[in-house]
């Protein structure tokens, strides 16, 4: 499979939002990718719900909403009403695994597909149990909150263990994708280790070529 590219809208100039996400869409972006922020899970605040609402159907991409928030069960139906077809939370951010499942659950009952993340701290064996359930799992290359960080290369490893995994138990329908950090120097080796998604920020928004560079992810790949 091609590796997919998801550009991540917290490094776009948000002054042009829709100008952006055309540039994204006429680059060969696959996926939109939201950063949803609370101030509490992760240390800053992005933007949520109006927004995705305001600009989901302006495009022809998946919407790939990325919770990194407090108590997500209590939002999700809410993300999926506002556009989302991906909803991705935190493993970190629930209690037990009941509220995990049920989580996942509530995105499947308003008809989106369900991903789970996890911060660069925790074992990649934590998303195990829940892959006969999921669409997705978001492997965290940076701490969650801020653009523009360095990769951690342990973001590898955990790609590689999760991609033998799937193979191996049958899996066939997880995608994994990787988030922070992701260049034509970081993106490659995570697809040689076997992500099947990129999500980038800094690398392409800000840049006259954001096509070349997507480029670049797309063929290195
Ligand atoms: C970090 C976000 C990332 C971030 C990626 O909390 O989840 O999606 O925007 O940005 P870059 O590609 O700049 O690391
Ligand atoms: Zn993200």
């Amino acid at each position: 499979m091609a590796t997919l590219i998801a550009p991540s809208l917290l490094s776009a100039d948000f002054k042009h939002l829709e100008e952006e996400i055309n540039i994204a869409v006429a680059s060969g972006a696959d996926y939109l990718h939201f950063d949803v922020m609370d101030g509490k899970f992760v240390n800053n605040i992005s933007f949520g719900l109006p927004v995705l609402k305001c600009v989901a159907r302006c495009h022809p991409l998946i919407n790939d909403v990325h919770l990194m928030i407090d108590n997500p069960k209590k939002y999700v139906a809410r993300f999926v009403d506002s556009g989302a077809d991906i909803v991705t939370f935190h493993l970190e951010a629930c209690k037990n695994k009941i509220e995990v499942f049920d989580t996942i659950d509530l995105i499947h009952s308003k008809g989106a597909k369900a991903g789970l993340s996890i911060k660069p701290g925790t074992p990649i064996k934590e998303v195990y149990p829940f892959l006969g359930s999921l669409e997705m799992v978001l492997i965290m290359s940076v701490e969650p909150g801020f653009g523009g960080q360095k990769f951690d290369e342990s973001a590898l490893d955990k790609i590689y263990y999760l991609r033998k995994y799937l193979e191996n138990n049958d899996y066939k329908n997880v995608l994994i994708e990787v988030d922070g950090g992701i260049n034509d120097i970081t993106g490659p080796k995570c697809v040689k280790d076997g992500v099947d998604i990129l999500v980038a920020g800094s690398y392409l928004f800000g840049h006259e070529d954001f096509k070349e560079r997507l480029e670049k992810l797309k063929i290195n790949g």
